[in-house]
């Protein structure tokens, strides 16, 4: 397949404004105690993150994904290589300014409430009390946790958490953003919401970064994808062309009958082509979750029917039940 990863010179220096993000060559080896070699965790990565798209940093359980994020924000130093933002050394702490950072474990204060917890942060960025506190309304709007703002973190399920996690990393109305793994501990809902607030944060023009394992996270947001494995770099492009299948087309239509669809499975072999599969089409099991909840939030106090039972006879009626 072809890849960007031949077209992108390592050595080409950071175009302009234009690049956000550079790594050229990074890597990064973990060692002990004893400077003994521990993990290759990010092996000779070249990318170039371009302003306003949303990329996506995909690869399993180990792969380099945080790694190369802590790398991009200062937090760790490479073993190897650079990483340019905004045409600054990563180590450079002034461009952490125009950064929000999403990690993917919590770090925030337990006893603080949400809009305590948001304004600590914005003092950190120098803000006028009338700015954080039009900001933080904001914010606590936009990720949707108004009815639990005065209510202490510890007292937060996951999801709340990963939540007001957002809210802080874009306190600072940062014009680039990094979330690790940012739909976490979310449910269908809460990660549908986190989809929409990525997509609007591009609307806004910024550029977002985010890394998942996931693949409907990234599938659903991102212009861009990296795909690392065991440290390495191994694909990367535009979505829609690495997921294009060059030579087949998909059809969906509604209201055929048996003798049209034979008809049309005729004209598909009279041109040479052949068909693959005919199938009733389906809805994933996350479009019915969302369905189904917001039908009920609409409609609060509307129940299943409850399935009938296979069993005939009325055993589990009559008392009889060994349980
Ligand atoms: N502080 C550390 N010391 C030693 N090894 C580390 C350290 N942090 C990460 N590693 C190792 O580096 C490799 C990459 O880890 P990293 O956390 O970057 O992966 P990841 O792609 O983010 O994985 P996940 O999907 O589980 O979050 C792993 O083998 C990991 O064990
Ligand atoms: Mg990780």
């Amino acid at each position: 397949m072809a890849t960007e990863v031949a077209s992108e010179s390592p050595s080409a220096p950071a175009s302009g404004s234009d690049v956000i993000i550079e790594t050229r060559n990074l890597s990064k080896v973990y060692r002990d105690f004893w400077g003994r070699l521990k993990v290759r965790a990010l092996k000779a990565l070249d990318l170039k993150i371009h302003r306003g798209e949303i990329f996506g940093l995909l690869g399993p359980n180990g792969s380099g994904k945080s790694t190369t994020i802590k790398l991009m924000l200062g937090l760790l130093f490479p073993t190897g290589g650079r990483v340019l933002v905004f045409d600054k050394d990563a180590t450079d702490a002034r461009k952490n300014e125009r950064i929000g950072y999403l990690p993917e474990e919590s770090y925030l204060y337990k006893f603080l409430n949400a809009e305590e917890t948001l304004d600590f942060y914005g003092r950190l960025f120098d803000m006028t009390a009338v700015q954080r506190k039009e900001r933080i309304r904001e914010l606590i709007d936009m990720v949707g946790l108004d009815w639990a703002k005065r209510r202490p973190l510890r007292e937060y399920s996951k999801g709340m958490t990963r939540r007001i996690g957002l809210a802080q990393a874009l306190i600072n109305d940062p014009d680039l953003i990094l979330l690790d793994e940012p739909t976490t501990g979310l449910d269908p809902l809460g990660t549908a919401d986190m989809k929409d607030l990525i997509l609007r944060l591009k609307d806004e023009g910024k550029t977002v970064l985010l890394c998942s394992h996931l693949l409907p996270d990234i599938q659903d947001v991102c212009d861009r994808v990296a795909i690392l494995h065991q440290g390495e770099l191994k694909e990367l492009g535009r979505l829609d062309d690495l997921l294009t299948v060059r030579n087949e087309l998909e059809f969906r239509a509604k209201n055929i009958g048996d003798s049209a669809r034979r008809e049309i499975e005729e004209v598909i072999k009279k041109h040479g082509g052949e068909v693959l599969s005919v199938d009733q089409a389906t809805n994933t099991l996350a479009d019915l979750f969302l369905s189904i909840v917001r039908e009920s939030e609409e409609r609060p106090g509307r129940r299943a029917e409850t399935e009938p039972s296979k069993e005939t006879g009325a055993a589990d009626d009559n008392g009889d039940s060994p349980l």
